[in-house]
């Protein structure tokens, strides 16, 4: 029997309120309007940002909401004027769309669609309203996709048409942490050949920026972390050294500077503070360092610096999701992972089925994972 037109119901992971649980529930998800996508998620990882939500460490977020950015799936059914994706494409939907139209999309440097809710966080759809209901109550949607849910709905800004062959339990990740990590080293920082570099963080976020690393042919990448559990994995997949700052009894930035004969070219923050932003920017040269700054810090926190850091010649970076224009890059991005020109399973370490999410989470915060992907 069809479900098209019709109002689907199916298990969700709810975050009733700020801190959780979430509560698999059932949900009711509307048909897609005029210019909307409606999917079935397959696969979604768990990323620091959904958790940073959940804290309500976000402006603006509100509940109940459905969180999960990271996904992939298959078209169900597809709203009037829709060209972009027929039902049974397989998709991955957008946390950062790509509109076309918006002063960003068409500057040839931004891919920060005004039309993304990154900041604005109304979790809901461009036309206000929300697709998702349970218990007669509206629930919010996240960043334009909300994954943590068997169905979601999503703007047709919001969703891309990848190889019908892909691994969705692995392709799901380019939808955030890797294309985040990657992209900034490749398209923000653009590493060259044989320079030095250094990562902050060695979670989903920062080892997909070693990968970025090592396929740009970074001569030196040094891992920092304060879980030396992150290490293997960080030297399996292109870390030449790792460094845990509580090995040493001066700040670590000291420690790489001694190291590197005055600071590494390119420097990358993927852990979300402040003063790991700090270490950052110090560890890099004074004279040509390029300092990235990739994790997200609570919204009320402020980074302070010296001017002088600036003055001598450094330059400071900030990138939302690596760059990348959705639309345009991430088809691409999973035609090279199918190709093997990097390893993206190698950052999927645990699997979990998705009623299992609260267990996911409890890995995350742990440190005991680089990135759990949920089965749904
Ligand atoms: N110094 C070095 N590493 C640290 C420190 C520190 N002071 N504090 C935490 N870490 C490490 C953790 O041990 C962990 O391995 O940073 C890593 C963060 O990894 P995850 O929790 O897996 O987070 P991830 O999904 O990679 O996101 C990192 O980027 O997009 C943002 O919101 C996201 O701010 C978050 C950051
Ligand atoms: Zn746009
Ligand atoms: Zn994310």
């Amino acid at each position: 029997m069809s479900t098209v037109g019709k109002v689907i119901k199916c298990r969700a992971a709810v975050a009733w309120e700020v801190k959780g649980p979430f509560v698999i529930e059932e949900i009711e998800v509307a048909p897609p309007k005029a210019y909307e996508i409606r999917i079935k998620i397959y696969a979604s990882g768990i990323c620091h940002t959904d958790d940073h939500a959940l804290g309500g460490f976000m402006a603006g977020i509100t509940f109940p909401i459905i969180l999960g950015h990271e996904g992939a799936g298959i078209v169900e059914s597809i709203g009037e004027g829709v060209t972009c994706v027929k039902p049974g494409d397989r998709v991955i939907p957008l946390c950062n769309p790509q509109c076309g139209e918006c002063v960003c999309c068409l500057h040839p440097d931004s891919n920060f669609c005004l039309k993304n809710d990154v900041g604005k966080n109304t979790g809901l759809m461009l036309d206000k309203t929300s697709r998702f209901s349970c218990k007669g109550k509206l629930i919010h949607n996240f960043m334009s996709c909300s994954t943590f849910t068997e169905y979601t709905v999503v703007d047709e800004i919001a969703i891309v048409k990848i190889d019908p062959k892909a691994p969705m339990d692995q392709v799901c990740l380019i939808g955030c942490g890797f294309s985040t990590g990657y992209g900034t080293v490749l398209n923000t920082a653009k590493v060259k050949p044989g320079s030095t570099c250094a990562v902050f963080g060695l979670g989903g976020i920062g080892i997909s920026a070693v990968i970025g690393c090592k396929v740009a042919g970074a001569a030196r990448i040094i891992g920092i972390d304060i879980n030396k559990g992150k290490f293997a994995k960080g030297k399996e997949l292109g870390c030449t050294e790792c460094l845990d700052p509580n090995d040493y009894d001066k700040p670590i930035q000291d420690v790489i500077v001694e190291m590197t004969n005055g600071g590494v070219d390119y420097s990358f923050e993927c852990v979300g503070k402040i003063d790991v932003m700090v270490s950052t920017i110090q560890a890099s040269h004074f004279a040509f360092g390029n300092v990235n700054i990739i994790g997200v810090p609570p919204s009320t926190a402020r980074l302070t610096i010296d001017p002088m850091w600036l003055l001598t010649g450094r330059t400071m970076n900030g990138a939302f999701l690596g760059d990348w224009k959705a639309k345009d890059s991430f088809p691409g991005l999973v035609k090279d992972a199918m190709d093997k020109k990097f390893d993206l399973g190698a950052l999927v370490t645990h699997k979990l089925p998705f009623v299992k999410i609260n267990e996911g989470f409890e890995l995350m915060r742990d440190g005991k994972c680089v990135r759990t992907v949920l089965e749904m």
